[in-house]
């Protein structure tokens, strides 16, 4: 059997200064772990407009189309402010996402130990945190029909509209069953259905999927109150799926829960492939940082846990995960911090590949 294969597209700014420790990361679980990967690297965003004019080209969308898993670095930077929206660096990755119909967009928020002072929450609050928001990705007022600025009587009036068909939702929810089956089999569902018909529907929907996966514990939660409890306790949830405006705001206060936009990862998931796995796309929240672009102060962990989730969600090596998760764990618990997780003063941050490094090192303890 051949080996699962990678596109690797690293970007702009510090996409490729942090990618280029995955890579290290991916070569280590090759050697030591016999986890071997066919490896392909492309251009994406500004860089691929600099080579070719385009921030996608074709042939890197067709590639996108037939690998196992794509991961990303981050598009942008302030280059490429002046270009026409069409060939801006965001339309690639939006192509990607689009072209590939990734309509499952996990946001893990995950707390380490190590990090936990580091949370605008009560420390007993966030540590151990481990929780999974699935936030619909390609529909809902984002998209819907009718939207726009109208003129009636002598004002103005501006219009989105709230609109999921049930495939949508079901599609989505059965994402958010199989995962919360590979976790903790405690799946909470957010909408307004008190207030929206698009949320009656979106709750009919996922009870019914729901009982196709009777070992998951189904509840419902309005989002506002959903809101509430986050932060309040977050440590109740496993999985939590949501809409796509819902899921938007829910999944950045949540990411906040756990300190720095350089801890964390993501997954854009569509729908099975001929093998079953899932189309997948991995990719750190944060965007190419032209702030500190080439000047190895980005902290690679957002871009390494996205191959972990990568590991766990397209690849069927949930162990490997955690291998990895936890030598990231053991390296921030030894003090190691790049100058993003540094809140006091006086203490000397480690560069991006002195982190790489200093998780191979774990990494190899843990063998
Ligand atoms: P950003 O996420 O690039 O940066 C926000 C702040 O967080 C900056 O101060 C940056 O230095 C810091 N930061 C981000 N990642 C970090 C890391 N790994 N280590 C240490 N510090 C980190 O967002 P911003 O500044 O709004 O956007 C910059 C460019 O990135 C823009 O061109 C934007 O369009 C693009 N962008 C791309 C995204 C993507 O590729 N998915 C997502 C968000 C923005
Ligand atoms: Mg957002």
């Amino acid at each position: 059997m051949s080996n699962p294969s990678l596109l690797i597209l690293p970007g702009d700014g510090i996409g490729p200064e942090v990618m280029a420790e995955v890579r290290r990361v991916i070569d280590w679980f090759g050697d030591k772990r016999g986890l071997k990967f066919d490896v392909s690297e492309d251009l994406v965003g500004g860089s691929a407009y600099d080579a070719h004019g385009t921030p996608l080209t074709d042939e890197t969308m067709a590639k996108a189309q037939e690998v196992d898993a794509v991961l990303l670095g981050a598009v942008g930077g302030p280059k490429y402010d002046v270009l026409d929206f069409s060939v801006k660096p965001e339309r690639g990755l939006l192509r990607l996402r689009k072209e590939m119909d990734l309509y499952a967009n996990l946001r893990p928020a995950q707390c380490f130990d190590a990090l936990a002072d580091f949370s605008s929450l009560k420390k007993d609050v966030v540590a151990g945190l481990d929780i999974v928001i699935v936030r619909e990705l390609t529909s809902g007022i984002y998209f819907g029909e009718p939207r726009g600025i109208i003129e009636e009587g002598n004002e103005r009036v501006g219009i989105n509209t709230q609109r999921y068909t049930e495939s949508e939702i079901d599609r989505v929810a059965r994402s958010a069953f199989e995962l919360a089956m590979r976790r903790g089999k405690k799946l909470c569902s957010m909408e307004k259905a008190n207030v929206m018909e698009s949320g009656i529907l979106w709750r009919e929907v996922v009870t019914e999927v729901g009982k196709e996966y009777p070992e998951v514990e189904l509840s419902h939660m309005y989002a506002d109150a959903g809101a509430m409890q986050l932060c309040r306790w977050p440590k109740q949830f496993d999985v939590i799926v949501t809409d796509n405006l819902f899921g938007d705001l829910l999944s950045d206060a949540a990411a906040m829960l756990t300190g720095s936009l350089g801890m964390l990862p993501s997954a854009s998931l569509g729908a099975p492939m001929a093998n079953g796995r899932p189309k997948a796309l991995y990719e750190p929240v944060h965007g190419s940082a032209p702030d500190i672009a080439g000047q190895g102060k980005a902290n690679p962990i957002a871009c390494i846990l996205s191959f972990a989730m990568a590991l766990r969600y397209s690849f069927d090596k949930g162990d490997e995960a955690t291998r990895l998760e936890q030598a990231i764990e053991n390296v921030l618990a030894k003090g190691y911090r790049t100058a993003d997780l540094l809140g006091e003063e006086g203490k000397q941050p480690v560069s991006t590949s002195e982190m790489g490094t200093a998780i191979l090192e774990a990494l190899d303890e843990s063998l």
